[in-house]
């Protein structure tokens, strides 16, 4: 290795402001050691997106979350809420749900301790004639939540700042696009063997969109957002949705009351560490990059409609178009993103960055901030 990654001086050339800076070294995707801090300072300490409320709609609806620091499961309970637990058994820590769907109680899979879906404890078969256990003391690991328009969130520390004050100006620079009225309608998966940050700042550029999308989406161009909190972000400016490919026709009618800024095109955004949230025009999508190891990713994509459009006649048949967008862009996204990861084994100096990767200086900034923050 030739730079000590986490030693400050390795980063002076990024610090400088964007159009003297240099990008951050190979090492930096590829290394245990660096990784491991990411999933302990980002990781552990942000909050973390999981999906829609809409997506656990009612009582005993879970969805698993095998996040870079361990398992977690989201549940909504008899009451009504929605809670997060770590998803490992108080017993001898089986992981206790996988994926999503819907169960009355939380059995676990090895020796069926049984949970209540507010994380009680009620049946441990087999442990009587053992001395001073009692199953109130035993119950799911809970973690907190919080949501803002019906995307819903968890924090791995206890008593963490609210969700909104982390998102800063995110939330009123969105808010004409009225998300908590939007309705989930799917999702799409992949697997990249990239690092996690490869994929994050491929997202936040649209200078690569000419070459990797060039038959697909075209050239795009973008301008930088004024960003306050853990967030950063780009317009694309285009008054068409760019929610379909490049010439594709029918789009979906305007989320009603969009504001001037929201009516000129597309903002891709990623609120740190890891979930990048599009709002267009005609819908919003996100794409949540889940680090399974250094130089492996999992990815899901997930999208909501407003009200109006989703009860469309032929709405099903329309928003195809808009899944063949995302199947097609993700996946040449994916494809030279695997290709960058397979270029970081070379130990080599930092490159530059261009003027329009403005957003992606920024991330590349708040990431070093964190690994090398105190602990
Ligand atoms: S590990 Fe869950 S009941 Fe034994
Ligand atoms: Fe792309």
């Amino acid at each position: 290795m030739i730079e000590d990654l986490l030693d400050g001086a390795t980063y002076d050339k990024l610090r400088k402001p964007l159009r003297e800076a240099s990008t951050l070294p190979p090492g930096c995707y590829t290394d245990q050691a660096f990784y491991e801090r990411e999933v302990d300072r980002l990781f552990r300490r942000h909050w973390q997106f999981v999906c829609r409320a809409e997506q656990l709609a009612q009582a005993g609806d879970f969805r698993c979350h095998d996040g870079p620091a361990g398992p977690v499961m989201l549940v909504r309970g008899d009451d009504g809420r929605i809670r997060a637990f770590a998803n490992s058994c108080r017993h001898r820590g089986a992981r206790l749900l996988s994926g999503a769907g819907r169960c009355k109680r939380i059995v676990c899979p090895y020796h069926r301790w049984c949970y209540r879906l507010d994380g009680r404890l009620v049946g441990a078969p087999g442990m009587t004639g053992v001395d001073d256990f009692d199953r109130v003391e035993y119950p799911l690991v809970e973690l907190p939540v919080d949501s803002w328009a019906g995307f819903v969130f968890f924090h791995w520390q206890s008593d963490p700042p609210p969700l909104t004050q982390a998102l800063g100006n995110f939330v009123d620079r969105f808010a004409s696009h009225g998300c908590d009225r939007l309705q989930f309608v799917g999702e799409l998966e992949f697997e990249i063997e990239s690092n996690w940050k490869l994929l994050a700042e491929n997202a936040l550029e649209a200078y690569h969109t000419g070459a990797v999308h060039r038959d697909t989406l075209g050239q795009q161009t973008a301008s930088a957002l004024a960003t306050r909190g853990d967030w950063t972000g780009l317009l694309v400016e285009d008054e068409q949705s760019v929610a379909t490919l490049q010439g594709a026709d029918k789009p979906f009618a305007h989320i009603e009351g969009l504001d001037s800024e929201a009516l000129r095109g597309a903002f891709f955004t990623l609120v740190y560490p890891s979930t990048q949230f599009v709002f267009a025009q005609d819908c919003a999508w996100w794409l949540a990059f889940e680090p399974r190891a250094v130089d492996h990713t999992r990815l899901v994509i997930g999208a909501c409609f407003p009200q109006s459009t989703v009860t469309l006649p032929d709405f099903a048949e329309r928003v195809e178009l808009y899944f063949e967008r995302w199947r097609i862009a993700t996946a040449e996204d994916n494809a030279i993103c695997e290709q960058q990861q397979l270029g970081q084994r070379v130990e080599r100096a930092a490159g530059r960055f261009a003027a329009s990767e403005f957003a992606v200086h920024a991330f590349d900034n708040w990431v070093v901030d964190q690994v090398l923050a105190q602990a």
